[in-house]
């Protein structure tokens, strides 16, 4: 959908049309994906999780990204009530959803998801797997209903099990396609299982997986062909980034020379875009004059989504002027209203995110009870985040 009004003006490319691999897109505003925890137990999509999405596309985004979704009935799923896509059940519950966007003209893309070793709720296994017995950092997620306490340790992956992931993946973008999706990403980011191969202290392999950059970034790279190969004729990215969601300060040791590998890597694999996480995504890393996202575009040559505390217009427009990036991906602002990009266009004030509309849980119930305590959206008293609401 077409928005009109001054703030189109003002910020003419973030209002501008995008397209990746022939998938069309109004403007440069991508929903982030936001892991909500309202499926059924079983990972099943309901009517309240449609209307959800239906109120971004609505909104006016350029693209609804979904929250991560996980693929298989093994160890993928990392959240109670998260929605899965590994069964044709899940998948055929994902087109009232697809539909709805569809409707007001707005692509939506589906993030893929295996939790790795940050699981702190499986419906349908015991226990979670790694590249290596390392257990996580820090606490259980209270947002995303995590139990008191830190994380389970968890098993080293075994090399069955890797090939079993990433057809996994496969088949999780086929049905996402099928049930007419417009593209997938993978989350390759914020310390799951991807990115735990990527990260040098959980991964300690001696294989060819483990060690240099090279190797670290090859699981990526497999699950990434797999997927490229699975739907040839439509977009397939994934998101990278530094930080975890166990962990705000990881950074990668190798810097510039980490990005060059790993942007490079992943570009060669016939991917159609990257999408960059993280918490300042103006920031330049690394002692370069490029954010991470824009090292992603550098080094890749690919259309990169940036992200990271972008939801002034002016530095979502700063972002897409400067190089860092192609679209922008907009988490707490998006979450916090769903006409973001409508309310740019038309000049008008958006509803600040506030930690209360997560709290106790980041559900779409708590997020109703919020609005229907405190109607202006702004609570009459300050809420407290229990924690620090980043990445998931
Ligand atoms: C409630 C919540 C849920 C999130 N769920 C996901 C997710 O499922 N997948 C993901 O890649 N990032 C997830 N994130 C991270 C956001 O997509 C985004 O990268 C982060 O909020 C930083 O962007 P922002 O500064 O615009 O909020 C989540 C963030 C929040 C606050």
């Amino acid at each position: 959908m077409s928005l009109s009004g001054p703030g189109v003006d003002n910020f003419p490319t973030l209002f501008s049309g995008g397209e990746i691999r022939g998938v069309k897109m109004s403007n440069r505003g991508v929903v982030s994906p936001l892991t909500r925890t309202s499926a059924t137990e079983d990972g099943i999509v309901t009517d309240q999780m449609a209307a959800y999405y239906a109120s971004y596309a609505r909104g006016g985004w350029g693209l609804v990204m979904t929250e991560g979704v996980y693929i298989d009935l093994k160890y993928s799923q990392g959240y109670t009530f998260q929605p899965g896509i590994a069964t044709d059940e899940q998948r055929d519950s994902w087109r009232k959803v697809v539909d709805v966007v569809h409707a007001e003209g707005v692509p939506i893309f589906m993030q893929i998801f295996h939790c790795g070793a940050i699981n702190q709720g499986n419906r349908w296994v015991e226990g979670s797997i790694a590249p290596s017995v390392v257990k996580p950092k820090g606490e259980q997620i209270p947002r995303y209903r995590g139990a008191a306490g830190g994380f389970q340790t968890p098993r080293e992956i075994t090399r069955n099990e890797m090939s079993e992931v990433v057809e996994s993946y496969a088949a999780a973008a086929r049905r996402a396609i099928e049930i007419g999706f417009d593209g997938v990403e993978v989350h390759g980011a914020n310390g799951y299982l991807p990115d735990e191969f990527l990260t040098v202290y959980t991964n300690q392999r001696d294989d060819e997986y483990g060690g240099p950059i090279e190797n670290r970034i090859r699981y990526h790279c497999e699950v990434m062909q797999a997927v490229r190969d699975a739907v040839p004729d439509n977009p397939v990215g994934v998101r990278i980034s530094q930080t975890k969601v166990n962990d705000f300060e990881y950074a990668w040791p190798g810097g510039d020379d980490d990005a060059k590998v790993v942007f490079s890597s992943l570009a060669k694999t016939g991917i159609d875009f990257i999408d960059c996480s993280s918490h300042l995504g103006l920031a330049p890393v690394f002692g370069t004059e490029n954010s991470l996202s824009g090292l992603a575009r550098k080094y890749s040559g690919l259309p990169v989504m940036a992200n990271g505390k972008l939801d002034q217009p002016k530095d979502a427009e700063a972002a897409l002027t400067q190089g860092e990036g192609d679209f922008v991906s907009i988490g707490k602002s998006a979450l916090a209203d769903y006409n973001w990009p409508r309310k740019i266009a038309a000049d008008e004030a958006r509803v600040p995110f506030n930690p209360g509309m997560t709290m106790p849980y980041a559900t779409l119930d708590c997020y109703e009870a919020f609005w229907a305590e405190n109607p202006t959206g702004v609570p009459k008293e300050k809420v407290e985040a229990r924690d620090v609401t980043e990445g998931a």
